[in-house]
C-alpha cells in the first residue's frame, strides 16, 4: 500500500464523513458552508480534462478553492489518458498546496458523459480504465482516489475486481457508490458492494449510497468494512450531519434537533455565502432554500414562495418574513401553555393560503 494510502486511512480513522462531489451543487459556496459546520474534506463539482485542456476560466472556477477553504478535493472526469495526465499537473499548479487528493470519476451515469466514454462508461472498459489512473499517479504529488458504482451494467458486480485493478495502478482510495450506473438513482443502494470491496482490496474504501441521515451514516460505516462513508444528498438543508454523524459513531452522542430558527440563521448564512462566492448561482439558492425549509410551520407556502425568488434582497426579504411566522407560531404554542394543548396545534396545517 503506498504512503498515501496510508495517509488518507489515517485521516478517514479521525474524519470519516466527507462531503460527497454534487455537479450542480457542491459550488464553493456549498463546500465553505458545510465546512464550516463540520465537514472535514469537500469535492468540487465533477470538471471536464476536455474543459481543462481547452483552459476555459469558466472550466478553472469549478476546481479553484474559495479563500475560505483550508483543502479541496477536484474531481475530474473525461477518457483520455493524455489529458488526465495533463490536468493533474494544471490543478496541482493552480489549486497548490491546499489541493488534498484528486478523484477520477467513474461513476457518472449521465448520458451525455457516457455516450464520450467518461465516467461510468469506464467501468465497462478497465484497460482505459487502468491507463486512466497510471496517467493520472505517475504526474501526482498528491493521493489520486476513483468513484465507482457497483458495475456498469444492470445487477453487474464487477466493483471489488474493477477497485483491485484500480489498486494495482496506483489509486490510493476507491469510493463506491452501491448502484448500478443503468440504476441511475433508482432502487436502494447495496451497503454489501462496498463492504466486499472494502474486503477485496488494500487501500481505504469510502461508501456512498443512501446517506440520508447522521444515523444512516454511522450505520454504514458500523455495517460495512469502509473506512469513510460519502454523505450527498444527506447534507441537503443539513450542514450538521457532518459534526452529528461523527459525535454519534464515534462517541455515541445522540443526533441532535435542529429548530426552526437554527434551520434559517443557516440559510441566511448559506445565501450570503452564495451571493459572496458564486452571484451567477444565485438560482441554485430557489432549490437549496426549499431544502433548509422541510419542517418548518407553513413550509408548503414557503417553498412556493421561495422558489419565486431571483434576487439575494428578494431571498432575504422573504427568510425575515419567515422568521416573524416561526416567531408568531412559538409565541402561539407558549400561550397555549401545556404539553397536550400544544401537541394539539397542527405543526404543518397552513392556514396562510
Ligand atoms: C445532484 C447530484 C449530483 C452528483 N454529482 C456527482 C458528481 O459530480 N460526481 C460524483 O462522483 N458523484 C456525483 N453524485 C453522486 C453522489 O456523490 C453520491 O454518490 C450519490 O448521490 C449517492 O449518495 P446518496 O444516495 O447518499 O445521495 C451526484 C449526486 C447527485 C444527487
Amino acid at each position: 500500500m503506498s504512503s498515501f494510502a496510508e495517509q488518507l486511512r489515517s485521516f478517514y480513522s479521525e474524519h470519516p464523513f466527507i462531503m460527497a462531489p454534487m455537479a450542480g451543487v457542491t459550488d464553493g459556496a456549498y463546500r465553505v458552508m458545510m465546512r464550516r459546520h463540520g465537514a472535514p474534506l469537500a469535492y468540487s463539482e465533477m470538471v471536464s480534462v476536455a474543459g481543462l485542456h481547452y483552459a476555459s476560466e469558466r472550466t478553472w472556477e469549478l476546481v479553484l478553492p474559495a479563500a475560505e477553504e483550508p483543502s479541496i478535493a477536484v474531481q475530474l472526469f473525461g477518457s483520455k489518458p493524455e489529458q488526465f495526465a495533463e490536468a493533474v499537473e494544471a490543478v496541482e499548479e493552480r489549486v497548490g498546496d491546499r489541493l488534498a487528493l484528486i478523484d477520477i470519476n467513474m461513476a457518472c451515469p449521465a448520458r451525455k458523459v457516457i455516450t464520450k466514454g467518461e465516467g461510468s462508461a469506464l467501468m465497462d472498459d478497465p484497460l482505459t480504465a487502468e491507463r486512466i489512473v497510471r496517467a493520472a499517479v505517475s504526474r501526482a504529488h498528491v493521493p489520486v482516489t476513483v468513484k465507482i458504482r457497483t458495475g456498469f451494467h444492470s445487477g453487474e458486480r464487477v466493483a471489488p475486481a474493477f477497485a483491485e485493478m484500480l489498486e494495482g495502478a496506483g489509486a490510493a482510495a476507491v469510493a463506491v457508490h452501491g448502484r448500478t450506473a443503468k440504476q441511475l438513482y433508482t432502487g436502494t443502494a447495496d451497503w454489501t458492494v462496498i463492504d466486499e470491496v472494502a474486503h477485496a482490496v488494500a487501500i481505504p474504501v469510502v461508501g456512498s449510497g443512501d446517506v440520508f441521515t447522521a444515523a444512516d451514516a454511522a450505520r454504514m460505516l458500523g455495517e460495512t468494512a469502509a473506512s469513510a462513508v460519502f454523505i450527498a444528498r444527506g447534507s441537503y438543508g443539513n450542514p450538521w450531519i457532518f459534526r452529528d454523524a461523527r459525535a454519534l459513531a464515534l462517541e455515541g452522542t445522540p443526533v441532535p434537533e435542529h429548530d426552526a430558527r437554527e434551520r434559517l440563521t443557516a440559510l441566511r448564512e448559506h445565501l450570503a455565502l452564495t451571493h459572496e462566492l458564486v452571484p451567477r448561482a444565485m438560482a441554485r439558492a430557489r432549490t437549496y432554500a426549499t431544502w433548509y425549509l422541510k419542517g418548518l410551520p407553513h413550509a408548503a407556502t414557503w417553498r412556493g414562495r421561495v422558489v419565486k425568488c431571483s434576487t439575494y434582497e428578494e431571498f432575504r426579504a422573504l427568510i425575515d418574513e419567515i422568521e416573524r411566522d416561526v416567531e408568531a407560531h412559538e409565541e402561539a404554542l407558549r400561550d397555549l401553555g401545556s404539553p397536550t394543548a400544544r401537541a394539539s396545534v397542527p405543526n404543518d396545517g397552513d392556514p396562510l393560503r
